[in-house]
């Protein structure tokens, strides 16, 4: 039997956490021939989302460097992909979502001619410089693809708007397929920082920060306003788990090294983070990939940004754009915190963006590409959401 060869390319935190689960499914379908190539732009943090979901990569460039710029993560991507597609010859190289590694991954494939899958496919905010340099990534990606799988359908209208429209699949994001399988209440965490702290005592709230466009002056703003939320509020803790990148350890150590009932803990494998996220009062975030889980858990989620490709949940009343100013998001907070009926019309569960099968349609939407396989549920889904 000729078996279609896979071959996926990833390289960060969140690019594996949502292509693991459909790396799972790949190698499950006896018509394909799945591969796995890491880019290793994130070591340490991919590693963890590596050894969680039992993955071995086939290639792995390991081009991780502590200063590493837009620029020399791209050309070493480029280089390095050129020696694995010669050798692996796939038939299509899939990619997933806006970092660095998805756009080279996507243009070096394109540069044999090789079929490109685009996983999570369509989100825009067209604002060229936020994210930065996310959204250019995407769009870019978006042009070069000849399949595009988009989790929603208001993702797949952006494609449409761009003139993209064909072999545009709404399957849903593939993250929530990986939520499924990691959330348990009676779950003990890996983590021993976190299996010191009292969840029952106090109200715990979760922020993370990373974002390129918040180093510096917001990422220090959005400290500050940590700090004056824990002496306002004795009943509530913050859980920080603090990226690698140098620049956002610096800053958020200096800031609230010493703050009392603020826990900076290393980055978390992804099981210890989704449990967290379950047994957090409220989310504060500037995260794409948290955006979309905690509608699942029924967490309320303030964005600290400016804009988000990730609208669905804003429009549903569960996540709240709100930036980095100080103030704003003193107030913010404070006004949630101190308001149940307001945090109640946020605590919601609702799924806009998957059902837990997107891998599963990505799979058939690949068979169906290049063997015919009918692919049977995608309207009925798209109907769903
Ligand atoms: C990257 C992506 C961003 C994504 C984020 C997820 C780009 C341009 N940016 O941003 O879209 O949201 O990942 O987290 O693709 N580091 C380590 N160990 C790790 C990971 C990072 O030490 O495991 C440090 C390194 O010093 C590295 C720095 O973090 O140089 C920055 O990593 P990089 O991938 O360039 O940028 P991110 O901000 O992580
Ligand atoms: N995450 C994790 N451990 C952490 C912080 C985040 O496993 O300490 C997970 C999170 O649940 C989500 C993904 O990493 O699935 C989001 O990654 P990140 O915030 O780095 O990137 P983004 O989604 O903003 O691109």
């Amino acid at each position: 039997m000729k078996q279609l060869k896979v071959l996926s390319v990833f390289g960060t935190r969140p690019e594996a956490i949502k292509m693991a689960p459909l790396i799972k499914k790949l190698d499950q379908q006896p018509q394909i021939k799945s591969n796995v190539c890491v880019t290793a732009q994130h070591r340490e943090m991919l590693d963890q989302v590596l050894k969680i979901f039992s993955i071995t990569p086939d290639y792995d460039l390991n081009i991780m460097k502590e200063k590493q710029t837009l620029n020399t993560i791209t050309t070493e991507i480029l280089v390095g992909l050129e020696k694995v597609l010669d050798e692996s010859k796939p038939d299509v190289v899939l990619v997933h979502g806006d970092t660095s590694t998805t756009l080279a991954a996507a243009l070096a494939a394109f540069y044999k001619k090789i079929p490109v899958g685009h996983i999570e496919a369509g989100l825009r905010t067209n604002d060229k410089y936020s994210p930065y340099p996310e959204e250019m990534n995407r769009t870019l990606v978006s042009n070069i693809a000849d399949l595009h799988f988009a989790p929603t359908p208001k993702n797949k209208e952006n494609l449409y708007k761009e003139g993209i429209k064909t072999n545009v699949y709404v399957t849903g994001n593939t993250v929530i397929d990986a939520l499924q399988h990691t959330v348990d209440k009676k779950y003990n965490f890996n983590n021993k920082k976190l299996r010191d702290i009292n969840f029952s005592q106090k109200r715990s709230l979760l922020l993370t920060a990373h974002r390129r466009e918040n180093l510096g002056k917001p990422l220090t703003n959005i400290c500050n306003a940590v700090n004056k939320l824990v002496r306002e509020f004795f009943d509530i803790q913050f859980i920080i788990p603090v990226h690698l990148n140098p620049a956002v350890q610096r800053t958020i150590g200096s800031i609230l090294r010493e703050t009392p009932r603020v826990h900076l803990i290393d980055p978390l494998d992804v099981q210890d983070m989704h449990n967290l996220m379950d047994r957090s009062y409220l989310i504060m975030t500037d995260s794409g990939g948290l955006q979309e889980e905690a509608p699942s858990l029924g967490k309320p989620v303030l964005v600290l940004r400016e804009e988000t490709e990730r609208p669905e949940a804003v429009e549903a009343g569960t996540v709240r754009l709100i930036g980095h100013n100080e103030r704003k998001v003193c107030e913010v907070a404070s006004d949630i915190l101190s308001n149940i009926n307001k945090y109640n019309a946020m605590s919601k569960s609702i799924n806009p963006y998957g059902d837990g099968q997107a891998s599963q349609r990505i799979v058939q939407a690949l068979l169906d590409r290049y063997f015919n396989n009918k692919i049977n549920n995608f309207k009925d889904y798209i109907r769903a959401i």
